[in-house]
């Protein structure tokens, strides 16, 4: 295991059950949007931190997932998922920033509500451009910074210390699009809405395909 995230002995497994639990709610935010993304997705997708295999119920059975997932507490529901979607998985515990897999190697790239987290995006997202193909997609949906002087950014930044220290590193204020904006990608579609959630630190949000 070449990473140095910590897995937290007491909130990782709470994060994976909590994960888990929520995995139908989150189903109804996000169901429709994911159904769009994942249309058509190749036989082979790498996932950069996957969790308890949220999105595993939009991928085609027999699909093969390289499943990008530090934290090891999630990995017992992740192999859950898979089989219960008839899903070909393996798991890589490294981080989205220092992926081990080859230059201009993948078709397809996804990551939800994990850009938030890793320790440096840019540094992720150039680690998903280096490893898609020429052409290769990368699909997302991430929670964003909300709008200059909105309630929505007043409230992210009163609870971005609690909510980093409980979700394990999230930050509930990051300008993950203009991250995505500079990454050099030939084509973003990227689209800004607010979810219709009561996790109001999450409501800002973005999603969208990139074409290397
Ligand atoms: C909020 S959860 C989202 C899980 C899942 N993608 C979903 O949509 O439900 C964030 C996930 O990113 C993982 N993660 C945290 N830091 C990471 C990193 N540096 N690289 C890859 N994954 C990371 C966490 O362990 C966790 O499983």
């Amino acid at each position: 295991m070449n990473n140095d995230f910590k897995n937290n002995a007491i909130r990782g497994p709470i994060n994976a059950f909590m994960f888990k639990v929520l995995s139908g709610y989150m189903d109804r935010l996000f169901g429709k949007s994911k159904r769009q993304l994942f249309r058509n997705h190749p036989e082979t997708v790498v996932e950069i931190g996957s969790g308890t295999g949220a999105n595993m119920r939009y991928l085609k059975p027999g699909t093969t997932l390289i499943a990008i997932e530090p934290n090891i507490h999630m990995h017992a529901n992740l192999k859950k998922s898979a089989d219960k979607y008839g899903i070909n998985l393996e798991i890589k515990a490294i981080k989205g920033e220092l992926i081990d897999l080859a230059d201009n190697s993948c078709d397809f790239v996804v990551s939800t509500l994990v850009l938030c987290t890793v320790k440096s995006p840019e540094q992720c997202v150039k680690q998903i451009k280096r490893i898609l193909k020429p052409s290769g997609t990368f699909i997302f949906i991430e929670h964003v910074k909300a709008q200059k002087n909105s309630i929505l950014r007043w409230i992210q930044n009163i609870m971005h210390k609690p909510w980093h220290w409980f979700f394990e590193g999230c930050h509930t204020n990051r300008d993950t699009k203009q991250v995505l904006e500079l990454a050099g990608f030939s084509s973003l579609k990227l689209v800004s809405y607010n979810l219709y959630s009561p996790f109001i630190p999450i409501v800002s949000q973005i999603r969208g395909r990139a074409i290397k």
